[in-house]
């Protein structure tokens, strides 16, 4: 069963009645937000600095590179190519990933962690197996294995969140990778590194402890308290090697998955003790099946991302009750993004190819102001999610494609570099009235929708709108309740007229942010009109 039948069990288990719609309240949204009745009405956005809810952990804007179609070979790494340095690494993807400053990168991970040899991945490349990946239908050249992630990290100053294979993979093979990667010298695993040519460990502090176990489609699925035991066992053996490590077992792959709920309170009973968060996966669309192909609709999902990440704590919280434990387990959003063109047929299975043309989604307007409202909710919810990974990074589903001349940057790119850019110190507790408007199976959704962060030290606020009326600009005040924004540092929007619009490498700016009409702030207020279908982003010191 290829990785491409996730979509075609999840339509199955929606059509049996098995799983509920993932569309209905907002949870934690809407107690944050009060709603004004007359639609024409301005919307407010409430701000006070005393009120925040959690320091901003960077990695909550994290990404994906998983050994899957065009990612890592002709993504990152691609030697023959004249635009690669001496290792083999795209130059110009490595400028264009530390620009964005990406804090965190998950890897190799994926439905294809799940079946890897990690041994395969290290020593001499030239005795590297060349070998068939299960997960995708495609030829793994091992070219591109441990070690070259692991520099490719440090050129690129990002982190790496490992991920362990806990399908074919055995507790004891996880805790030899770990050893592999963190102990100086002296052991089985950290001799070989050695022997490998690096004497230094590398000390990754954080590691996944499989991938969407729960998922029929993937290598080695299993009950969630077959997991659950795996986990623990796992996660007792690599704290031998390295107690202080942060280990993250696998959640629902999402709210559609038949065990959703049971498995995040199955997998927990067995290794609360033992792990430190618990992931959760989503792909959004604008589907028949998800939306009805409304766009209205489309644009306000986010708010089933809230329900999703609350309805998680609940259960985790839960068990947490049963055990009595003093610890809170946080969460991990490890993939996250819109998904749903390139999801089946040839667009998912590598025809035993190297480098197959998989999953390469491309992106328009309105996918953009989802992305833009899911970094809204990500951040709402950053007191629990403490990792985050937009899937993935380049050429599968992925902010950046490359081809063998250059790259250029897909739509979902600028809500995500608003993020890494703009986001900083705390996450602020925004009181949003807006008025709302009526879809198909959700509550009442709200037009505006709001995030912002404060970074105290050096007095900066940054707002994260989104503007989910699709026809009309919509007129905002802030209400500055303490220490009014003075001087707005920055302000940029995302919008155009057609939300089907793209970008490519023929176009590669058709669909790019604009400067915003700095606002003017008058007796600790600063109003100001969002043009329809926009995501805007202002700054201001104070
Ligand atoms: O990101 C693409 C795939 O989606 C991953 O391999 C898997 O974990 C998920 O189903």
């Amino acid at each position: 069963m290829f990785s491409a039948d996730r979509r075609l069990f999840l339509r199955q288990a929606g059509t049996a009645g098995l799983a509920c719609s993932a569309n209905l309240v907002f949870g934690r949204v809407l107690s944050a937000q009060m709603r004004a009745s007359n639609s024409a009405e301005p919307s407010r956005i409430f701000i006070d600095s005393r009120r925040t809810t959690a320091p901003l952990d960077r990695n909550l804007f994290g990404s994906f590179l998983e050994h899957l179609g065009r990612a890592i070979h002709e993504g990152i790494y691609d030697p023959p190519s004249k635009l690669s340095d001496s290792n083999g690494f795209r130059k110009d993807v490595l400028d264009e990933v530390k620009k964005l400053g990406v804090p965190i990168v998950r890897y190799p991970e994926g439905n294809f962690v799940s079946g890897y040899n990690w041994l395969d991945g290290v020593g001499p490349q030239q005795d590297r197996p060349r070998v068939l990946d299960k997960a995708w239908n495609s030829l793994e050249s091992n070219q591109f294995g441990t070690n070259e992630f692991m520099a490719w990290c440090k050129v690129v100053g990002t982190e790496p969140l490992m991920g362990l294979n806990l399908g074919t993979g055995t507790p004891e093979r996880a805790a030899a990778l770990v050893e592999y990667c963190n102990v100086e010298k002296g052991t089985q695993w950290s001799e070989l590194r050695r022997k490998h040519g690096f004497a230094v460990p590398y000390n990754v502090r954080r590691w996944c402890l499989g991938n969407e176990m729960d998922g029929p489609w993937q290598i080695g699925h299993m009950t969630a308290s077959e997991y659950g035991l795996k986990a623990q066992d796992a996660a007792r053996q690599i704290r031998y090697v390295d107690p202080s490590l942060q280990l993250i077992a696998c959640g629902s792959s999402g709210p559609l998955m038949p065990t959703y709920l049971e498995w995040d309170r199955e997998v927990p009973e067995q290794c609360y003790d033992y792990v430190d968060a618990l992931s959760l996966h989503r792909y959004f669309g604008n589907t028949p099946d998800e939306t009805g192909g409304n766009s209205e609709k489309y644009v306000a999902l986010n708010l089933t991302m809230d329900r999703q990440i609350a309805e998680t704590l609940a259960v985790c919280d839960l068990v947490r009750g049963h055990k009595r434990s003093p610890k809170k387990l946080w969460l991990s959003f490890d993939e996250w993004n819109v998904w749903y063109r390139e999801r089946s047929g040839p667009a998912v299975n590598g025809n035993r190819q190297e480098a197959p043309h998989l999953l390469e989604e491309v992106y328009n307007l309105e996918d953009a102001l989802l992305v833009g409202g899911l970094i809204i909710t990500l951040l709402r919810n950053a007191d629990r999610v403490k990792i985050a990974c937009l899937a993935q990074l380049i050429n599968v589903i992925a902010p950046i494609m490359t081809n063998a001349t250059g790259l250029f940057r897909q739509t979902i790119y600028y809500p995500y570099s608003w993020a890494l850019q703009f986001a900083r110190g705390r996450v602020l507790n925004l009181l949003v009235q807006s008025p709302t408007y009526e879809v198909l199976h959700m509550d009442p959704v709200p037009y505006l929708d709001a995030a912002g962060t404060l970074n105290p030290e050096i007095g900066q606020t940054s707002l994260f709108i989104l503007n989910r009326d699709l026809s009309k600009a919509r007129e905002i005040e802030i209400v500055w309740e303490d220490n009014p924004g003075t001087r707005v540092l920055a302000s940029w929007v995302l919008t155009g007229n057609d939300l089907k619009a793209v970008n490519s490498f023929e176009a590669p700016q058709n669909v790019q942010p604009k400067p915003f009409d700095k606002p003017a702030t008058r007796g600790g207020r600063t109003k100001f009109e969002v043009p329809p279908r926009s995501y805007t982003l202002l700054q201001w010191s104070s």
